[in-house]
């Protein structure tokens, strides 16, 4: 049993990426396992930041091996020019990436695709052709990086699509048209650049797994951004879930041995939907000044609020979380008082469980209770019992309420500002 999954808890962006170059000093093997460049997750190693979208957050680290997954949507430019950007800022990634041959391919049209379905039905997506690739993906008529090497299959499946989807935009009013040999010798081009990645078999990662290495998942997005069991349709177009680890990498859940939530000690979202514990006042504005909250991909200003228990309490349930690790616990150190909602209420009656229906959601008003905050700088403490009394209660409160363990506490976003409980 070598397996621990690193799953976000919340609207993503909770600091996965810093939690999983934490986690892997002790692993061999790095996956992601679901969504594609729509991701941003940032890690600080001495001063130095990096922005990782595609390639799994253990590249930061030498010898780790990193695998793109096939629950994983895949640009070939973003991924080509990611590689580029480590090479120059002196990582080493010869013979450290793979991708599974059933890890499906997203292409211009469908980039061009999402940002017109955004015209027509606001979701605030990326603009990274997700929803559009995945769409592709169970209709039946993706690309899989294996078909890039299949003439017959690509020319007959990029024909269909490219009347599809010119038939879709024209009724977008739009002119952008997709031409077939245009699409094809770009495919072909880049299709080469691809190959050394590309692994042939689909039970690559779960061969690993067998010889007994060491393995972590990393999940991209969050629960609430879960298409199943999200905020729909306010979501993305995977499952960042548990069940998205399983089928999303080809490891059999028998081999998991941890499922590690991610939770900020406050609460972000990024695009539309609904966000009950949101602050849109001078409170909110702090938080996002505080915990520079501007998004790792898009650069768009993330909806700030207060920790908000019962969304983490549905987050818990829905992936079995017995442990959380709890980050920028340290953009809390400015505030008087620092509240948690701890039920919602709703035509007057009180509820303890996330509904998933945006009426109602929309509607929920949260209850919370509140903290004496710390005000002092809490960086660089190393011990939990070093940490102020009040942030000490505050973490035990959510604990209590979530039976869960906080057995990381990240105080600031180097490497090395972190409590190991
Ligand atoms: P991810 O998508 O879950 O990996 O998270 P992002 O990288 O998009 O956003 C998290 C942001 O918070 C990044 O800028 C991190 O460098 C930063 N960060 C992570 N942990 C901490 C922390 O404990 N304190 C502070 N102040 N920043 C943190
Ligand atoms: P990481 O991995 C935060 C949001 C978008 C939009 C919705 C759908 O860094 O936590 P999409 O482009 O996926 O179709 O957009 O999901 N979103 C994220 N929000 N962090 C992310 O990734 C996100 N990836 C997508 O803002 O609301
Ligand atoms: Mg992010």
């Amino acid at each position: 049993m070598n397996v621990i999954v690193v799953i976000g808890s919340q609207w993503g962006d909770e600091g996965k990426g810093k939690i999983v170059d934490l986690l892997s000093e002790n692993v061999d093997i790095v996956v992601r396992y679901q969504g594609g460049a729509n991701a941003g997750h940032t890690i600080f190693v001495n001063g130095k930041k990096f922005v990782l979208h595609l390639i799994p957050s253990g590249i930061i680290r030498n010898d780790i091996l990193c695998v793109i997954g096939n629950g994983v949507v895949l640009d070939p430019h973003a991924f080509l020019n990611e590689i580029s950007l480590l090479n120059e800022n002196g990582i080493n990634t010869n013979n450290r990436i793979k991708i599974l041959p059933n890890t499906h391919i997203v292409l211009n049209y469908h980039k061009i695709i999402d940002t017109l379905n955004e015209e027509q039905n606001k979701i605030g997506t990326t603009g990274k052709g997700i929803g559009p690739t995945y769409t592709d993906k169970y209709a039946r008529i993706g690309i899989r990086a294996i078909d890039l090497f299949n003439d017959e299959y690509l020319r007959s499946m990029i024909s269909k699509n490219i009347q599809t989807k010119n038939a879709l935009t024209k009724n977008l009013h739009t002119d952008s048209l997709f031409d077939y040999n245009q699409i094809l010798e770009e495919l072909f081009l880049v299709r080469e650049k691809l190959k050394p990645y590309i692994v042939k078999n689909a039970a690559y990662v779960a061969e690993l797994v067998r010889i007994g290495k060491n393995i972590l998942l990393e999940g991209a997005q969050g629960t609430l951004l879960d298409v199943d069991y999200g905020t729909y349709p306010y979501v993305t177009s995977s499952n960042p879930t548990i069940g998205g680890a399983v089928t999303g990498s080809g490891i059999s859940s028998r081999y998991i041995s941890q499922i590690i939530g991610v939770a900020k000690a406050y609460t972000t979202r990024v695009g539309e939907g609904p966000f009950p514990t949101e602050l849109k006042n001078e409170i909110g504005e702090k938080l996002r000044t505080e915990g520079n909250e501007f998004g790792a991909t898009t650069g768009r200003p993330r909806r700030c609020g207060w920790l908000d228990l019962v969304a983490l309490k549905y987050s818990t349930l829905i992936n079995g979380f017995k442990s959380l690790s709890l980050t920028k616990l340290d953009v809390l150190s400015s505030f008087d008082e620092i509240k948690v909602c701890t039920h919602y209420k709703i035509d007057g009656e009180l509820i303890d469980y996330f509904p998933i229906d945006i009426p109602t959601l929309n509607k929920v008003e949260p209850i919370y209770k509140t903290f004496k905050g710390w005000r002092k700088s809490i960086r660089g403490i190393k011990n939990f019992e070093n940490l102020p009394n009040e942030a000490i209660e505050y973490i035990r409160f959510i604990e209590d309420y979530l039976s869960v363990n906080i057995n990381i506490i990240s105080t600031g976003y180097e490497r090395d500002d972190t409590i190991i409980v």
